[in-house]
């Protein structure tokens, strides 16, 4: 958390029902000691009193260009020189494809413009508006810009929907935005790494698929923590709904198999492989062309195995990194982990217990792990945002390859 000591914080807020939550952020924000400034755009004062804001943050919140006092107390060119972060907290659909057309039309999308600063959004809208081809490709294009995306969380909206779309909690902000401002040493720096995340799709036929709960939420973020250690990221992504981190070569597969071969190509030009990928298990032996039809009131499908992929990376006689395994488990934790650390001759497992239901981990924003070393080692990450999971787990990865 020392990373926000002192650090000037831009943080953005428009109109959109999670800005209750914004005035927490600014206290949140100021306990670990960032001096915030807050922007409202025009909408956000319909949700909450610029006064709210001045009363947290210190300083009165500014929501206009063309303000003759603020701008003789602090020009907004010079806000945006003063900024070592803007953070849009809650970014709807309409600020987020502004900021991405680069329009200037008010305050807060001026500053964004105007800033060298790093700029992260957390978005926040009714999960249609999100899941919308329009909102998904300004995030695509932001983040391939550099911009930090956190979030949405999923879950209960204010509209009464459910799924993706909620602003992550005032903490899970301050985490994630602590993470970004943390500018200690570069731990792989000039290492490679190959990290596979998400789920794989098995296909049926043309229309159905098996596959499973994982969001790649825990890969992406170990992959941006890689990343802002400096490390040459190589990211290959089973079928996910998230934002892939900046900074990263994103390689998009669907199947086991496809997966495999594209993890084949590359794996010996890399110094570590973290295989967070849910692969599945077993395939189709035989897909089918045409969708299937339910005229049978039972039906048996073949399924053969897939290939280990991370077994025969670790297997690799040339060139073999670092290879560091997942494993998701129901029960027995210890003993399924230190097995599969022996079975598949790995250096490291990080193993965490998956409580019924699923949800717990493969979902949700947070995650705890147990690491088991070849050596014999063992750590445990208490539970904690799978942002700040990703930046421990990358700096022991560091630590072991020297
Ligand atoms: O054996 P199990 O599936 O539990 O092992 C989990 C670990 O192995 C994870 O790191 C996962 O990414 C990897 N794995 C793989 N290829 C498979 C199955 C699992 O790389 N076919």
């Amino acid at each position: 958390m020392n990373a926000l000591q002192n650090k000037n914080i831009v943080l953005g807020v428009c109109g959109g029902i999670a800005a209750y939550k914004s005035p927490d952020l600014v206290r949140r924000l100021a306990e670990a000691g960032a001096n915030v400034q807050v922007v409202m755009t025009g909408h956000a004062r319909e949700f909450v009193s610029p006064l709210t804001f001045q009363a947290v943050s210190g300083r009165a919140a500014r929501d206009t260009l063309f303000d003759e006092a603020a701008e003789a107390a602090m020009g907004h060119i010079e806000l945006a020189r003063w900024a070592d972060l803007i953070l849009i907290a809650p970014a709807t659909a309409n600020t987020i494809a502004r900021i991405t057309h680069g329009l200037a039309d008010d305050l807060l999308t001026t500053l964004c413009l105007a800033t060298r600063a790093p700029l992260a959004v957390a978005p926040a809208m009714n999960q249609v508006m999100w899941s919308n081809p329009a909102t998904q490709a300004n995030i695509a294009l932001l983040s391939q810009r550099g911009v930090s995306v956190l979030g949405p969380g999923c879950g209960d909206q204010a509209c009464g929907e459910t799924g993706a779309g909620r602003m992550l909690e005032p903490l899970v902000l301050r985490e994630q935005v602590a993470a970004l401002l943390d500018d200690t040493a570069q731990s792989l720096a000039g290492k490679s790494v190959l990290i596979t995340a998400g789920p794989t799709r098995e296909a049926i036929d043309p229309v159905r698929y098996i596959s499973n709960h994982s969001s790649g939420k825990m890969g992406f973020a170990i992959a941006a923590a890689a990343a802002k250690a400096g490390a040459r990221v190589t990211l290959i992504a089973g079928p996910t709904t998230i934002a892939p981190p900046a900074g990263c070569q994103v390689v998009a597969v669907e199947s086991a198999a496809q997966m495999h071969q594209a993890v084949m190509e590359q794996a010996a030009q890399h110094a570590v492989f973290i295989s967070v990928a849910a692969v599945a298990d077993f395939r189709l032996k035989e897909v089918r062309e045409q969708k299937m039809k339910k005229s049978a009131d039972e039906i048996t499908l073949t399924l053969i195995k897939n290939p280990d992929i991370l077994a025969d990376v670790a297997a690799l006689q040339n060139g073999r990194p670092f290879c560091v395994g997942f494993a998701a488990e129901t029960h027995d934790l210890e003993n399924y982990a230190a097995d599969k650390l022996a079975r598949k001759n790995l250096d490291m497992i990080c193993a965490n217990l998956v409580q019924s239901g699923g949800d717990s981990v493969f979902n949700s924003d947070d995650n705890a792990l147990e690491i088991f070393l070849r050596d014999g080692g063992r750590i445990s990450l208490p539970s904690a945002s799978k942002t700040r999971i990703a930046h421990t787990l990358v700096d022991l990865i560091a630590e072991r390859l020297g």
